[in-house]
């Protein structure tokens, strides 16, 4: 790309109006801002950033940059409306004392020895799914695979009853599909619809839990600290659903889009699995399922040489800054053996993604099954992108046997 190409990219580049090429291949766009403009003053006077070291930076920083999302969210989805409330007592979207008392207790449930205890049901559960696919021969690698080992992890870590997952993902999408930087009004109907919803389904969950606590779910575990209210509860439960979800299922049909289009890659796999922890970390960088985060500058900083006011509405571009060659040689090509490979696809710092060793977990454990079973699995070149500019991933995704 000449220099007056990168130019006229970042001159016409809005978050709020989107190319449908973009949601293609944003790797162009992301590349002429992290080249001509890495602190970026989009149209609606929000900043948007590409560079590796500058989101490091605000990552790790929490005096001057806030998570809370209180301002952003009401003009967003209206003060007082279930996705504002939603939102805002998710522990992502607030700062200290909430967000540390929330995580405190996610994180000490996820230890290790949980993860270890969930390896053999993840395992049991992938190869459920390929013998359903054994028998089918033809099948959307989305829908029929990817998308259904998330919904079984975090059911299964909160015990939500088998008969009552089927709507989780949908609700799921509609309460994050109402992040994206433009929202329509049916989108937000829709976000606000699955909030109701999903609040009154955990309500009954909740009521059935506390009269048969266990030691060995989240939900009961949860539900025994006394300094989280029945509200904090919910909406951090539907969080834990939603983060869970979404971007575990775009990781993993990422990286199967990825080594199924790159056949030295999955052969390398093949031969070298033992790679295949290295090839996840790829999977993430490469092809980051969160693509977009956002921080709120609470005192005058500089970042990148720009000097940022407080109250500045900052779009992180995490996909942007780990294709950035000043950290990663040889950004754009897809190297399952890189290391280091220090990537922000989980951002970094306090807020850093507090499930993902349970994300690593089914990847881990999900794509070399499913290569070793089908030996001649290939793409049938039929697939639809997710649409959206936040979460990086396919709608579908057609596979053959
Ligand atoms: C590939 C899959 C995943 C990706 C790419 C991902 C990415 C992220 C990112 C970028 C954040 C930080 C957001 C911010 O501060 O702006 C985050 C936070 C979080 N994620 Fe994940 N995540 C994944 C899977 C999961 C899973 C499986 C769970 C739960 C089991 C989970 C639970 C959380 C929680 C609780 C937070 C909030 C942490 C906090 O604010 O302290 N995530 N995730």
């Amino acid at each position: 790309m000449s220099s007056d190409e990168g130019r006229q990219i970042v001159a016409a580049f809005d978050p709020n109006r989107l190319a449908p090429e973009f949601y293609e291949n944003p790797y162009p766009t992301y590349a002429a801002l992290r080249e001509h403009a890495p602190v970026h003053r989009c149209p609606d006077g929000t900043w948007f950033l590409t560079r590796y070291a500058d989101l490091d930076q605000i990552y790790r920083d929490r005096s001057h940059f806030s998570s809370d999302k209180t301002a952003a969210f009401g003009p967003k989805f209206g003060v007082g409306s279930p996705l504002f409330e939603h939102h805002t007592t998710s522990l992502v979207f607030n700062d200290p004392p909430y967000h540390t008392r929330v995580r405190r207790h996610i994180v000490t449930a996820l230890t290790p020895h949980v993860l270890q205890a969930m390896e053999p049901q993840v395992m049991a559960s992938v190869d459920r799914l390929l013998d359903r696919l054994a028998e089918c021969g033809n099948f959307d690698l989305i829908e029929e695979f990817a998308a259904a080992i998330p919904i079984e992890v975090i059911g299964n870590l909160l015990r939500v009853p088998q008969e009552d997952r089927q709507p989780l993902r949908g609700w799921s999408l509609a309460i994050l599909g109402a992040l994206e930087p433009a929202l329509t009004e049916q989108q937000r109907e829709a976000g606000n619809r699955a909030v109701r919803e999903f609040t009154d389904y955990l309500q009954l969950l909740v009521t059935d839990r506390r009269a048969h606590l266990s030691d060995h779910d989240l939900l009961s575990r949860l539900l025994q600290e006394k300094d989280l209210s029945t509200q904090e509860l919910l909406h951090n439960c539907i969080f834990l659903l939603n983060a869970g979800h979404e971007t575990t299922t775009n990781l993993i049909g990422n990286g199967l889009a990825l080594l199924l289009s790159e056949q030295p890659s999955l052969q390398r796999l093949r031969r070298e699995p033992e790679l295949i922890g290295s090839a996840v970390e790829e999977c993430l960088r490469f092809e980051s399922p969160n693509q977009l985060g956002n921080r709120l500058v609470v005192q005058q900083c500089c970042v990148g040489g720009v000097t940022l006011p407080a109250g500045a509405y900052l779009n992180l571009c995490i996909g942007a800054a780990n294709r950035d060659p000043r950290e990663f040689p040889q950004a754009d090509v897809f190297d399952i053996g890189r290391k280091p490979n220090r990537h922000l696809a989980f951002a970094a710092g306090g807020h850093a993604c507090a499930g993902m060793s349970v994300a690593r977990l089914e990847a881990r454990v999900a794509i070399p099954r499913l290569i070793q079973r089908f030996p001649g699995l290939q793409l049938s070149g039929e697939r639809v992108r997710g649409g959206r500019a936040r979460f990086r991933g396919f709608r579908s995704l057609w596979a053959h046997v």
